[in-house]
């Protein structure tokens, strides 16, 4: 957060506090399940929100308080950026009620985020279980975007029922592209359900992997991350290589007030985004 403002008595330029949030405009959004919520939002100045992929934002809905939410377009796509939040308590209940035109209070991007540049030329598996695909479709989007610059790309998933996949659009976009190897599945069919059923791993049969080459990012409830990492290991992933956002609960989102963090590792800085192999050393991290 770099920009600054002028006082209303002297006129000086002073250095904007990271407290201090920008004002954004919800400009589309879209019910995508009853829990869950997707925003399109443009910042009031117009300016872009600078994140790299699998970052987060802290939100404010003023007058009830602030929460981080992970930014799920890629930066490729700015100026604008979008949410998918889950209503769970008062601050996400009270996004699901704003629509088109209101405004909400943005900090950050915060966290490490991923920093695909320097992976040139792998392969990437994405292997997402529910609301995980929301941090990790900010990167899916960047490689796409990029897509000379990336290997293989194969994207794997998973879901309760068909009712609670989020993106649809893309996945059905995904799906139709003939360059990105891409697998759904959900543990409970419903009627006209012509996909796969059953975990998330199993689709791992379904795919090719060149272990050597590939990057493998893994979001998703901590069941489901505890038996990908184990089907991505025994594929001859390493540790180094397979990828993880952690959630804890986050104050300041900067480092300094501690609530984030995780034996000495602030998740709000430091991550959210680590190897498997730094997360098995932190071990109620997941
Ligand atoms: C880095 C990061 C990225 C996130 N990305 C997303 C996202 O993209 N979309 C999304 O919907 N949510 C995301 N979350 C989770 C989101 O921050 C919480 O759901 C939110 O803070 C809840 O706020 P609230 O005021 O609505 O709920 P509260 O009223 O604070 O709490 C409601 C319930 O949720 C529990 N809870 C609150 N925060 C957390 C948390 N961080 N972890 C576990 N339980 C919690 C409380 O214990 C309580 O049971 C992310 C969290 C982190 C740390
Ligand atoms: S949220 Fe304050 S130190 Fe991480």
């Amino acid at each position: 957060m770099s920009t600054t403002f002028t006082t209303q008595t002297t006129g000086a330029a002073v250095a904007e506090s990271p407290f201090a949030p920008r004002l954004a405009r919800i400009v589309a959004t879209e019910q995508f399940t009853p829990k869950e919520k997707w925003f399109r939002l443009v910042f009031n100045d117009g300016q872009p929100l600078g994140h790299p992929p699998m970052a987060f934002v802290q939100v404010t809905v003023f007058g009830i308080g602030e929460a981080p939410i992970s930014v799920c377009s890629s930066p490729t796509r700015e100026p604008a950026f979008e949410l998918c939040v889950r209503a769970v308590g008062s601050v996400t209940n009270a996004m699901h009620k704003l629509g088109v035109g209101e405004t909400l209070g943005i900090r950050g991007p915060f966290g490490n985020g991923f920093k695909a540049d320097a992976h040139r030329g792998r392969d990437f598996l994405f292997v997402a279980g529910g609301l995980g695909l929301a941090p990790a479709r900010s990167l899916i989007q960047y490689v796409l975007d990029r897509r000379r610059d990336f290997g293989r790309t194969t994207i794997l998933v998973g879901a309760r029922t068909p009712g609670d996949l989020l993106f649809q659009n893309d996945l059905k976009e995904w799906q139709s592209r003939p360059d990105v190897d891409t697998h759904v599945t959900v543990d409970r069919p419903a009627e006209g359900w012509t996909g796969n059923v059953g975990v998330i791993t199993t689709l791992f049969k379904k795919v090719k992997i060149n272990p050597s080459a590939t990057m493998a990012v893994i979001i998703g409830p901590p069941i489901m991350f505890k038996f990908a990492v184990l089907e991505a290991l025994a594929a001859g992933i390493p540790e180094t290589r397979c990828i993880c956002s952690l959630e804890r609960r986050m104050k300041c989102g900067l480092g300094w007030c501690g609530h984030c963090q995780i034996r000495g590792v602030y998740v709000c800085k430091e991550g959210p985004v680590f190897t498997y192999e730094q997360v098995k050393r932190l071990r109620e991290g997941i």
